[in-house]
């Protein structure tokens, strides 16, 4: 593997969703089935890279020559982050972050009380890709952009949004590829265009992605 793509490379790359808690027992979370981000994982890792898979709770094996980090919560996975990119080459954040936690974490279960409806006051969480991208370090980062309608508008957006050089735009309106699918189709957006990889099985994908990451993370210099 020392002659693969990324060989000697460090990467970091973010999978699965986050689990925000309530209470000890319960939580809000999201139907992520981490597969992009573990494919991911193990194609770097067979392009000679020195993977870190920072994970949300799912239930995937961890890929071969891999390290994993399980994390809970997105504040959990950006401190993990922040620490694992500090000297890594290309950071993937591929999970599928809670946009919001609760306000409140109470130590004790919640009860049932009287009223017919409850109100939970939830607040934003951090953002993990943009956060890691603002750190002015020489990490290529890319994030991706899950959308069901102006797919490409949207993605172009996020991209200059998050301060990412590379974006890569998922249209999950359908259900034969995007979330929980073992296939997927996407447009992958940067500074010199954009390229179309239709479908494939995840697998694949993330090994044309890897390819293409490894190329684009070589010849762009962060400024
Ligand atoms: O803003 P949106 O959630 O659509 O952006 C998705 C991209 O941003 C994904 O790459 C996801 O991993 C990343 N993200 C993040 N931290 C968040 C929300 C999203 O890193 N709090």
């Amino acid at each position: 593997f020392a002659s693969g793509a990324l060989s000697g490379r460090r990467v970091v790359i973010t999978a699965g969703p986050t689990r925000e808690a309530l209470d000890p027992v319960r939580y809000l979370s999201n139907h992520s089935s981490g597969k992009m981000g573990f494919a991911l994982a193990e194609a770097a890792a067979e392009a000679g890279a020195k993977v870190v898979l920072i994970s949300g709770p799912c239930a995937l094996p961890t890929p071969d020559r891999v390290e994993r980090i399980d994390v809970i919560s997105a504040d959990q996975m950006l401190a993990a982050s922040l620490e694992a990119t500090g000297n890594c080459h290309l950071f993937i954040a591929a999970a599928a972050v809670c946009d919001y936690r609760p306000a409140h974490r109470s130590a004790q279960k919640l009860k049932k009380h009287g009223d017919e409806s409850l109100k939970l006051e939830l607040v934003q969480n951090p953002d993990i890709v943009a956060t890691v991208a603002a750190q002015k370090k020489p990490t290529y980062c890319v994030a991706f952009a899950a959308e069901t309608e102006r797919v490409l508008d949207y993605a172009r957006a996020k991209r200059a949004r998050k301060g990412v050089e590379c974006i890569i735009a998922n249209d999950v309106s359908g259900t034969d590829t995007g979330f929980n699918s073992d296939d997927n189709a996407v447009t992958l957006i940067d500074e010199e265009g954009e390229i179309l990889l239709d479908k494939r099985s995840k697998t694949q994908l993330a090994r044309d992605l890897i390819a293409l990451l490894a190329t684009k993370s070589d010849s762009t210099e962060k400024s």
